[in-house]
């Protein structure tokens, strides 16, 4: 079962792992600026994630400073990114940083920007240096071949200013008549560009007819600087990027603010192309050049209207986008609600399986035990079967003769009754056993069960009379069936005779006979202690006992009789009925179809009377229990609720004690406090209180709590002997005791106790006598205790003392009495006395001022007493 569970666990991690098991990459993009031409490039190099599903893109942007850009680097490196894209802000400043990430394994991706080392995995970016040409080629076209030009460059030792500046100056070579007359330099912002127009114009002035600046940006700035000194309509302005967009380039040029310009592509989908080639290993190039187009004043507006249709698709793109991952976010959580749902489904089929399997299993295990058991009581019930006959027998020839005394005729009904009981048990496991076998046959024959359970119930009457019982029986007059009468018997018998054993004093039983076509039905029901609801559907199963009820019994009785009424293709049912009390039910068929019909039906009532009914007193046996009461024997109280083992116990004492006896634990406890007996002994497994309980009891309770119990029990297992002494028992002795044990342990247990009567009895002196652990030197003390704080009182008395220690007078005098072996109002007496002897002894008190310090109320009755007990007068012998 443990391992289906492992499997399933296994099972689960790996679906669930699986289901995001594919690498994630990180691609880290360094930007030297933050700009609009940047932040185009990367919406589009985020959009082209949405390709991918394991891609993270982080970015980081340097704002023009090398510094920040070389740690951006470093710390992409540190944090182990499985790519860097770095547009280098100059060519050589962040070199080596890119360089290092490049040793360590990073592929690197140059893109818009290069370095000067060959140390990059690939470029991707526009051909500067074509640009910077075309470039210059448009303004030699423009102006015929001959003009004044001014180029202002991009940041120094950025490798696009370079690059557009070399082929700008080798486009305008072809034009001698083209001077370039004067180069500022510019930080690629617009400002910068208006500077370099600025210094431009104060040191050559506005003769000049174009203006070449290396982004649009720069340019808007220059021509800004020519429009504050009114030359903005004369010379013309050309840049590069032409973006698209509110104010940006191609706006510019379709507006005449600029002449001309060039489009620097960004393309960040086919950046993230080539990370995703390297990565994924896919092949790809190393140099990449994208394409470009110059945008004049003819196709600007072609341009930006194209360009607003692309932004449009982007903006469509993203919205799916977003919806897309909604989705799968929602896709992917109900595909682990899926597995979850799967797995929990398996579990449960597997839970339900192992739970079925075990209970099938305990169900055939317990069959097993039973078979094994029976199979046990049916060889020991062989061999007992010989043994008891031959006690049966000789004892019942000894029975028929007279010169028997009383009590041996008692004990001889006795031993012949318990015979007949365990003749009873034997057949019945045998009856058992042959059931099983299915070697039980029905002998049918006609009667009338309405006659028969009538006789049956009235044979019980002795047996209900002496629990103090009530039967009675509604029968109907005539109830004709085809049935094996010796079995109808056995069923009613166990019913009646557990109806009985179960029941409580006072309790009533009924038993009922009616037809319900094509049965007849027979109910018992009683007023007894019941079946717990849960214990109802097991009370048939052989060997069921109920647990914790104390009820004794085999646990056969009833599986016979399911058995026997089952043979009759009948049924029987227990159920509770309103008072609490048990109800069974059996429907046995009126006819037996194919039966063969015997005429003369054998009963075993004779057998069954004896048996069954062994409960009952026995009318031979000596009345003990009235056995005069002499005031110098000790005192028993035996408590058992078998009668026989209680009749055989008192039997036992009764010549030398005077005995009590009680049926349970609950009347057994009562008759202790009332008569504070000098013993008790008592069975462990009674109904209403058992024998551990009431013996707790007793010990807990300071009237009994120095009264020996012994525990009478057939439990013979150290554990519950065990349980027997944690509840304070003095002596365990189990079933069957010999009555020398018996009677041995009774007198050791008494004679223990005259031992501490001897200790007690010098209560009245100061020192301790025994541990303070012990109930009987507890009570003691308190007594002693309280003694002490009433000595001077001459009013204090028994009932006093008594109230004081929680117990009545009678239970005071007999628990001081049999703890210390004197009276209470001698203890008081003798206390007083010697208190008076201390007094003459250490003080100069006069007689008469001490007998009224320690309570006598006549200083002479005082003298008369201390004459008594020391043999002297109190004035002898002292120098007053
Ligand atoms: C954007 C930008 C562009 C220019 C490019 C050169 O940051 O300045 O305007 O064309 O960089 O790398």
């Amino acid at each position: 079962m443990r391992n289906i569970v492992y499997v399933l666990l296994l099972l689960t991690i790996i679906i669930v792992t699986a289901c995001s098991d594919r690498k994630e990459y990180v691609i880290a993009m360094s930007q030297c600026s933050e700009d609009i031409w940047r932040d185009k490039l990367n919406d589009e190099m985020r959009a082209g994630t949405y390709l991918y599903d394991n891609v993270r893109l982080e970015v980081a942007s340097a704002n023009d400073d090398n510094v920040r850009q070389t740690e951006q680097i470093n710390n992409f490196v540190n944090e182990g990114v499985d790519i860097l894209i770095v547009a280098p802000n100059q060519m050589n400043t962040v070199t080596p940083a890119i360089e290092n990430a490049y040793n360590k394994g990073i592929p690197v991706i140059l893109f818009d920007r290069k370095t000067g080392s060959d140390k990059y995995t690939a470029f991707i970016g526009a051909d500067n240096t074509k640009m910077g040409y075309t470039m210059g080629e448009y303004v030699a076209r423009r102006l015929g071949g001959r003009g004044r030009v001014v180029e202002i460059t991009g940041l120094k030792g950025s490798s696009p200013a370079i690059e557009r500046h070399h082929g700008f100056i080798s486009a305008l070579k072809n034009f001698p008549d083209i001077k370039i007359v004067a180069t500022g330099s510019g930080t690629w912002l617009q400002q910068s560009g208006r500077k370099a127009m600025d210094a431009i114009l104060d040191s050559i002035g506005g003769d000049i007819d174009y203006v070449f600046a290396h982004n649009d940006r720069m340019a808007l700035g220059a021509r800004q600087a020519a429009e504050a000194r009114g030359l903005a309509g004369r010379i013309k302005f050309i840049g590069i990027d032409a973006l698209p967009g509110k104010n940006s380039g191609i706006e510019l040029v379709r507006d005449g603010v600029l002449d001309a310009s060039y489009i620097y592509p960004t393309r960040g989908d086919m950046v993230m192309q080539l990370a995703m080639n390297i990565l994924e290993k896919h092949p790809y190039k190393r140099e990449n050049l994208m394409k470009t187009a110059l945008v004049t004043k003819d196709n600007a507006e072609v341009m930006l209207m194209q360009a607003e249709e692309m932004n449009k698709l982007n903006d469509r793109l993203d919205r799916m986008h977003d919806r897309v991952n909604m989705y799968l976010t929602q896709y992917s959580h109900q595909k682990v609600y899926l597995i979850m749902f799967v797995i929990i489904v398996v579990l449960l089929v597997v839970l339900f399986v192992a739970f079925y399997r075990s209970i099938v299993v305990k169900r055939r295990m317990r069959e097993d035990a039973a078979n094994a058991k029976l199979v046990f009581f049916t060889n020991v019930s062989h061999e007992f079967r010989t043994p008891l006959t031959l006690i049966a027998d000789p004892v019942r020839r000894l029975l028929e003769a007279d010169n028997l005394t009383t009590q041996q005729r008692s004990m001889l009904c006795l031993v012949r009754k318990n015979v007949d009981v365990m003749l009873r048990l034997v057949g019945e496991i045998l009856d058992l056993r042959k059931i099983q076998n299915r070697k039980m046959q029905l002998s049918v024959s006609r009667f009338n069960l309405s006659e028969y359970v009538s006789q049956w119930v009235a044979n019980f009457e002795p047996l209900a009379d002496s629990k103090d019982v009530e039967l009675s029986v509604d029968c109907g007059s005539e109830t004709v069936i085809e049935a094996d009468l010796y079995k109808v018997e056995r069923i009613c018998y166990n019913l009646i005779s557990n109806a009985i054993k179960y029941n409580r004093k006072g309790g009533r039983i009924n038993v009922k006979v009616s037809v319900e076509e094509p049965m007849a039905v027979i109910v018992v029901s009683d007023t007894g202690i019941g079946i717990p609801r849960d214990k109802i559907a097991h009370v048939f199963d052989r060997f069921f006992q109920a647990s914790g009820e104390n009820r004794g019994g085999t646990g056969i009785g009833l599986a016979i009789v399911k058995a026997f009424v089952e043979l009759h293709h009948g049924e029987v049912t227990a159920d509770g009925n309103a008072d609490g009390g048990a109800v069974f039910t059996v429907k046995l068929p009126l006819k037996q179809p194919g039966a063969n019909i015997v005429e003369k039906p054998e009963l075993n009532s004779g057998e069954l009377n004896s048996s069954v009914l062994a409960d009952a007193p026995q009318s031979a046996g000596i009345d003990m229990m009235t056995a005069p009461a002499d005031s110098d024997r000790k005192s028993v109280v035996v408590v058992d609720d078998n009668s026989d083992v209680k009749d055989y116990i008192v039997s036992l004492l009764s010549s030398q004690y005077d005995v009590k006896c009680a049926s349970d634990g609950r009347e057994g406890l009562a008759m202790c406090l009332k008569y504070m007996p000098d013993i008790v002994i008592c069975d462990v497994m009674m109904p209403v209180m058992d024998g551990l309980e009431m013996c707790r009891r007793l010990k807990s309770e300071t009237a009994t709590s120095h009264i020996p119990v012994i525990l009478l029990t057939a439990q013979t297992f150290d554990d519950q002997r065990a349980e027997g002494y944690d509840c304070g028992a003095d002596a365990y002795i189990t079933k069957p005791f010999s009555s020398n044990v018996l009677l041995s342990r009774v007198r050791n247990l008494l004679n223990e106790r005259m031992k501490l009567k001897n200790i007690y009895s010098g209560i009245d002196t100061e020192e301790e006598k025994s541990s303070a652990d012990d109930p009987d030197t507890r009570f003691v003390d308190d007594f002693r205790h309280c003694l002490k704080g009433h000595l001077s009182d001459s009013e204090l008395n028994v009932e006093t003392l008594a109230a004081e220690l929680g117990l009545s007078r009678v239970q005071l005098y007999r628990k001081v009495k049999q703890i210390t072996g004197s009276s209470p109002v001698e203890i008081i007496r003798i206390t007083r006395l010697k208190a008076a002897e201390h007094l003459l002894r250490t003080t100069s008190k006069t007689v008469s001022e001490i007998s009224y310090d320690v309570g006598f109320s006549s200083p002479s009755y005082f003298t008369k007493c201390f004459k008594d007990y020391f043999g002297h007068l109190p004035n002898e012998g002292r120098n007053v």
